[in-house]
């Protein structure tokens, strides 16, 4: 069966404080970006490699045509494309572009590059084994509660009040890459498109879009090094991970 790849790296990553997109903030020598790639090769998974970039970027163009030629025969093929305003539009412009004949797609956070091969490898498996959508997930270490903004009485206390608290052994930590029959994925994301600003908000990955059709989402074992790398400290737990035994 054939499998594509897209990795989705059009984010800005104004969180890292790098003033620069987050995909191409370097790690260990070498930009965000390259380690994702490397990460998704070496899984060999795939036949085709999608990354959305920023629209109007250049440079990482660049890296991606540099890394191409890098490519063994036989390898993976590349592509790119102009991502989005929102996480989902990048997706949906990389499911526009993928080949004839695709069908099964992961979908993989540039920002996880660390993600080991083995994760790859486990969500491929759940959809050569019959899922049309699979997810890496974690446990949680935190306790996690709902909150809302106070209004009136105890404003002055703080500004949130705690509405509820969910039952830990219940919740997963969900990453990328997450698997999923062509098909279905295309069809999440097509009734995603005409959501409002505030629904598209609300959307921070492709699994739930795929909950919203009353498909099951299956979840297999993630791995801590699939962290996303989101804040500067982030930034050196990466570093640390390459350096050290995990990495
Ligand atoms: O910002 P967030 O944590 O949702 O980003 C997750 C991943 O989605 C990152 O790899 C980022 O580059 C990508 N993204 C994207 N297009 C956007 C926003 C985020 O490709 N408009």
């Amino acid at each position: 069966s054939v499998t594509a790849v897209i990795v989705v790296a059009a984010g800005s990553g104004e969180r890292l404080g790098y003033g620069m997109p987050k995909a191409l903030v370097p790690l260990g020598g070498e930009s965000i970006l390259m380690h994702a790639l490397r990460g998704v090769v070496a899984a060999d998974v795939a036949r085709q490699i999608c990354v959305a970039v920023p629209k109007g970027d250049t440079e990482m163009r660049e890296l991606i045509a540099d890394f191409t030629v890098e490519l063994v025969d036989g390898g993976p093929e590349v592509s790119v494309v102009d991502g989005g305003s929102t996480r989902a539009d990048s997706v949906r412009a990389a499911l526009a572009a993928l080949e004839e004949g695709t069908e099964f797609v992961l979908v993989h956070d540039a920002a996880r590059a660390l993600a080991p091969e083995r994760v790859f490898q486990r969500v491929a498996d759940a959809l050569a084994a019959g899922a049309k959508s699979v997810i890496p997930a974690m446990p949680v270490v935190d306790t996690i509660k709902t909150v809302a903004a106070t209004s009136g009485a105890g404003t002055e206390i703080a500004p949130e009040v705690v509405t509820g608290t969910a039952n830990r052994e219940q919740l997963r930590a969900v990453q990328t890459p997450q698997g999923f029959e062509l098909a279905t994925l295309r069809r999440a994301h097509g009734a995603a498109a005409d959501f409002d600003d505030q629904q598209s908000a609300s959307v921070t990955d492709d699994a739930m879009l795929v909950e919203l059709l009353g498909v099951p989402v299956h979840a297999v074992r993630g791995a801590s090094q699939s962290l996303k790398i989101t804040t500067p400290l982030d930034l050196i737990i990466a570093e640390g991970l390459l350096e050290g035994p995990l990495g």
